[in-house]
């Protein structure tokens, strides 16, 4: 048995389907249902920021989510849960070159608990670990990282025609796909989307950060959700400005302000859980 207590419930109006967790999982995260929407998957993301709005320390070597949870145990399960019940997690090559060693699955976030994950998983009958995809405009990534060569997961790169050319320069894993868009700038995320419900079919799509791509999906309107795990320290900035908040690249108050429905409160100890819906 794992040292972790359970989550306390605070708050609670996600509604939708009930997803069956495994009593380990149960025990310690409550319930958790989402919502089917009639058209396309339902896209998720789940960020850490601090008190003052800090998702990135910027920092080589300490710039990754756990240098913003404190390496917060709950927000591991949290995040493990996410993974399992998802058919794709999105990152972009900002997040892969921050933790380049990552793998997108659940038991790689937190390992005690990847029995229940895959029993969790089965259960929702996904018979293998979601699709890990990277999104880059440029195609300057390193084809030789684990993402792209562990047999334990199935890496997927959403690329511009200028970033496949780059990226065949290398030796592209025959895994890994390429799917070019016709533009050289930023891809559409509705066009990111497509190319995975191509790829494999997809009822839940989660989107991992970073703070540009999620701006680039909130823009077009292609977050559903966003589970966001406040952590209690303040990290500040200086004058350089160069810590992300959630978002990068993009703003959208006053005029095109994204205002989202609280649906969910847990608290472990003084980090909360906070889960809230936004409408297409
Ligand atoms: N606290 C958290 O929960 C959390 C979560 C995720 C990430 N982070 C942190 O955030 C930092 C990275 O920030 P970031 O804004 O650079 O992250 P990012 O969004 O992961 O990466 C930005 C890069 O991803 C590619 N990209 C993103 N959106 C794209 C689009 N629509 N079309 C084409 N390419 C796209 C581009 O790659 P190319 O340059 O290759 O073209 C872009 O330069 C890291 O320190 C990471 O650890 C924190």
């Amino acid at each position: 048995m794992i040292d972790l207590l359970p989550l306390e419930t605070l708050y609670e109006a996600a509604g939708g389907v009930e997803i069956p967790l495994p009593p380990e999982l149960a025990a310690r995260y409550g319930r958790l249902s989402f919502v089917r929407p009639p058209d396309g998957p339902y896209v998720i993301s789940n960020f850490v920021t601090t008190l003052d709005g800090v998702v990135s320390l910027n920092i080589p070597g300490q710039s990754g989510g756990g240098e913003i949870s404190g390496f917060n145990q709950h927000d591991r399960m949290v995040m493990g849960i996410l993974r399992a019940v998802a058919d794709a997690v999105v990152v972009g090559a900002g997040t892969l070159r921050a933790v380049p060693r990552h793998l997108w699955t659940a038991e790689f976030v937190y390992p005690p608990l990847a029995e229940a994950y895959r029993e969790l998983r089965a259960s929702t009958g996904r018979t293998e670990p979601p699709l890990n995809v990277i999104v880059t405009a440029r195609g300057e990534i390193d084809l030789d990282l684990p993402v792209f060569r562990s047999p334990e997961v199935t890496p997927m790169i959403v690329t511009t025609r200028h970033g496949a050319r780059r990226l065949r320069e290398g030796s592209v894993p025959a895994r890994a796909i390429v799917v070019s868009d016709d533009s050289d700038g930023a891809i559409d995320a509705r066009q990111v989307i497509r190319a995975i419900t191509s790829a494999r079919p997809s009822q839940l799509i989660l989107v991992e950060g970073g703070p540009s791509l999620l701006g680039d999906f909130l823009a077009v309107g292609c977050v559903d959700e966003l589970f966001l795990t406040v952590a209690p320290q303040i990290a500040g900035r200086d004058q350089t400005g160069d810590r992300p908040g959630l978002v990068a690249g993009r703003s959208f108050a006053p005029e095109h302000a994204i205002w989202g429905t609280l649906i969910g409160i847990k608290r472990g100890e003084s980090h909360l859980f906070l889960r809230y819906r936004f409408s297409r």
